[in-house]
């Protein structure tokens, strides 16, 4: 089982919208996925129309490895599992920090269930925390979704320098830009700018889109009812990169 993170210091850069669509892409391409959301605002959730149980909300959820696996819905897709965020996700960072083994321990509960899965997508909060640490630590690949502007191309730059600091694998990290406008000469610069200074960024790039936008009104991942229309098909090319790579 592979992990991979969709994940940004920054807020609103298409993280989600990032996790929503790979997991769908992934799915169609024969892979095992559940999506987990990690972000309280549920919006991964809200976007699949799953919702959590109440039941699930206290904390002593991450410790029990039954009650973990039995939060787990099925979307309206085949192949497609999600984890829909919960009040407990709180405090996902002490479930994290108490485990020794974080990553097997991971894998195990999930298997403990039944729950087979080839890929796992975690859907990140925007912040660097216990949390973001321990998903630094255990996603085989983190995307980071990146709008070509002066204060996203900042923000990537800090964590870089924080992957540098905290001595964590700075290959995990790759950069995909998000919400691109081409016919934006500030865009189409920084693009060219940052792509000499990181050389992983993915050749692939997610269009700026209305189709994009309007997951929540369907709420279902855009590649699922815009078909090979350009947000969609971005996403489906952003897979297949990817699945390169891990
Ligand atoms: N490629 C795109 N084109 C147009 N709108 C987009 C695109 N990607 C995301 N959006 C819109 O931008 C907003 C933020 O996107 P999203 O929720 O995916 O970002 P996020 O990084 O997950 O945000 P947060 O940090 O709050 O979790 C949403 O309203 C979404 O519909
Ligand atoms: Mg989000």
């Amino acid at each position: 089982m592979k992990i991979i993170a969709c994940y940004s210091n920054k807020g609103g850069v298409g993280k989600t919208a990032a996790a929503v669509n790979l997991a769908y892409a992934a799915a169609l391409s024969g892979q095992r996925v559940l999506l987990c959301d990690l972000d309280p605002q549920g919006a991964s959730g809200f976007y699949f129309r799953v919702k959590p149980s109440n039941k699930l909300t206290d904390d002593r959820f991450f410790n029990d490895v039954r009650r973990f696996t039995k939060a787990i819905r099925a979307s309206d897709f085949e192949d497609l599992d999600i984890l829909p965020a919960n009040h407990g996700f709180r405090d996902f960072d002490i479930f994290l920090s108490r485990m020794k083994h974080s990553r097997s321990r991971l894998k195990k509960a999930l298997k403990s269930a039944n729950h087979e899965y080839d890929l796992l997508l975690l859907d990140c909060p925007p912040n660097i925390s216990r949390l973001s640490e321990n998903i630094f630590k255990i996603a085989d690949r983190i995307i980071v979704p990146v709008i070509p502007t002066t204060l996203s191309e900042r923000t990537l730059e800090q964590l870089y320098d924080f992957f540098d600091e905290a001595g964590y694998r700075k290959k995990k990290l790759v950069p995909v830009f998000s919400m691109v406008q081409k016919s934006k000469k500030l865009h189409q610069e920084s693009m060219d700018r940052m792509r000499n200074m990181h050389k992983r960024f993915l050749l692939h790039t997610i269009p700026f889109s209305s189709d994009i936008e309007k997951m929540g009104l369907h709420r279902a991942p855009a590649l699922s009812y815009a078909g090979k229309r350009s947000a969609a098909w971005a996403y489906e090319a952003v897979w297949e990169e990817l699945d390169q790579l891990i």
